[in-house]
């Protein structure tokens, strides 16, 4: 670089760094009084018809919850802004204080009201369980779930109750409207959810196979949450009281719910109950039961992932054009896709397709987890692999070839040799990626690491420490991968064998002198 290129750079970072700083400033001068006024950020979990849910036209949230809480912004003179997150965040969420309240059609529980502040029940519910209509008069209550399969939203009190029944095969979901899904769906016997929302879900929803069976076999009030000792627990409560008195609650119901609101009560009834005791040591033993689930998951896709990503591979280099096109096709597909949403394809998406044609398919959630994370990896792998292969010099086809080699003896003693080599970095890569994308798979209810995590803090609210210990372990899992792979980088290395078997021989010499 000269010296008129170093100033013209120089000059540049200045300018930059002046823009920066107005920028900041302007913000800082401008925006914070706007957000010095009350605004009230207000988390909640939209999957929750009819209490909370997307607005038809996508903008905002609507229903029983998002009305009621606007109502007591404009009675307590508070600017209201909605967040979504999921439900089993809301409660780190209100003790980091990323938000002031929340409103979810979350049940005051003993043991919540421990960590956070409940303003005035405002809802009288209460769980109900849900199964196909086929199995109707085979199930009435808590207790003909022993040995079943039930789906529960994480964190709910729904999933709580289930927990308790002996014998039962809990699937954790991570919202309700994807536990009734899998019911209707044929893979568990029953869902165990607040009643109002699966009465809603099966009146409004495509779901007309499902069936409620012992309505409000709980007695729940919800409340508005907030962080301990927040000093709008009492503004809202005051306006809860207004809303409650002038009958501006009752609108709010009937534009909801037919028929009259319960009476409610001012403290919720027997707010008794154990709290959790926590302790890191007691959760270690679930935790690694979940990464030997993920190493599991990680070791099957990657084994699977090979051999599709080897066909795929030769597929692309084979000199029969079509083969190579679907395979191009194969790999744009998985490539340019999410992840995510190639696993709700094929857990959710395939069996419903199935079934409407007519047909009694189902994945079992570890088969279609597998299924998924192998169709993703091959396709990165057939490119890691034909570029491997792609980069040896022509010139040594040739040269084999010369020699009287055929394809195959070229391919297994000249090519692949050192393509292997050269592919190992970016194999490494695809394995470490392998193990961290495992924890999308939490999606469907598995429960490896990541899930195991979220289940705990469902339970304990120990947000930091569970998710630091996760991490820690997904650390040590994918330091272990990359350790191997550079062991094995060394050991495949031409020159330092070349080097090692030099050593050898001049170690051997002096015998051979002295024979
Ligand atoms: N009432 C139940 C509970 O508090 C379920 C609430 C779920 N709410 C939601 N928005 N997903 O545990």
């Amino acid at each position: 670089m000269n010296k008129k290129n170093v100033s013209f750079w120089i000059k540049r970072l200045g300018l930059g760094l002046i823009g920066s700083l107005l920028i900041i400033s302007i913000n800082y001068y401008l925006i914070s009084p706007l957000k010095a006024q009350e605004v009230l950020k207000v988390g909640t979990e939209p999957a929750f018809p009819p209490f909370e849910m997307q607005a038809p036209d996508g903008k905002g949230f609507t229903g029983f919850d998002i009305d009621l809480f606007k109502a007591i912004g404009e009675e307590a003179g508070l600017e209201i802004q909605f967040q979504s997150m999921p439900f089993d965040g809301l409660i780190p969420a209100l003790q980091s204080q990323t938000i002031d309240a929340a409103i979810s059609g979350m049940t005051i529980t003993a043991e919540r009201a421990q960590t956070v502040d409940f303003a005035r029940p405002y809802f009288r519910s209460g769980l109900a369980i849900a199964v196909r209509k086929e199995d109707q008069g085979k199930i009435k209550s808590f207790d003909d779930l022993e040995n079943k399969k039930v789906a529960v939203a994480i964190g709910t009190t729904g999933a709580q109750e289930a927990a308790k029944i002996p014998g039962v095969e809990l699937f954790t979901f991570d919202n309700s409207a994807l536990a009734l899904q899998e019911l209707s769906n044929g893979k568990v016997d029953a869902v165990v959810n607040d009643s109002p929302v699966t009465l809603y879900a099966i009146k409004i929803g495509n779901l007309n196979s499902i069936e409620i069976v012992g309505e409000l076999l709980t007695e729940e009030y919800y409340g508005i949450a907030l962080p301990k000792g927040s000093p709008n627990v009492e503004k809202v409560n005051n306006a809860l009281d207004e809303l409650l008195k002038t009958d501006k609650y009752r609108g709010v119901y009937q534009k909801w719910f037919a028929g009259e609101p319960a009476k409610l009560p001012l403290v919720t009834p027997a707010l008794e109950g154990e709290a959790a005791t926590f302790s890191l040591i007691s959760m270690l033993p679930a935790l690694l039961y979940g990464a030997l689930i993920t190493i599991l998951l990680t070791a099957f896709s990657v084994f699977f992932g090979t051999i599709g990503g080897t066909l795929l591979a030769t597929a692309s280099i084979s000199d029969f054009k079509p083969l190579g096109w679907l395979s191009r096709i194969y790999v744009d597909f998985f490539r340019g896709t999410p992840l995510l949403v190639q696993i709700f394809m094929i857990y959710f998406g395939i069996p419903s397709l199935l079934q409407g044609i007519g047909l009694d398919f189902n994945f079992n959630r570890f088969a279609a987890a597998v299924t998924a994370l192998s169709l993703n990896s091959a396709a990165y792998l057939a490119e890691i692999i034909r570029g491997g292969i792609q980069s040896i010099d022509i010139g040594q086809w040739e040269a084999s070839q010369s020699m009287g080699m055929g394809w195959r003896q070229t391919m297994r003693y000249v090519i692949f040799p050192q393509a292997f080599r050269r592919m190992l970095p970016p194999l490494g890569n695809e394995f470490i990626t392998m193990i961290k994308d495992t924890s999308l798979v939490a999606i469907i209810g598995f429960e490896e690491l990541f899930r195991q995590g979220q289940l705990m803090v469902a339970t304990t609210y120990r947000a930091f420490e569970i998710y630091a210990a996760v991490a820690l372990i997904y650390l040590f899992l994918t330091f272990i991968a990359s350790r191997v792979f550079s062991w094995l980088e060394k050991r495949l290395n031409p020159v330092r064998r070349a080097n090692k078997q030099a050593s050898a021989q001049i170690a051997s010499t002096p015998e051979q002198v002295a024979s």
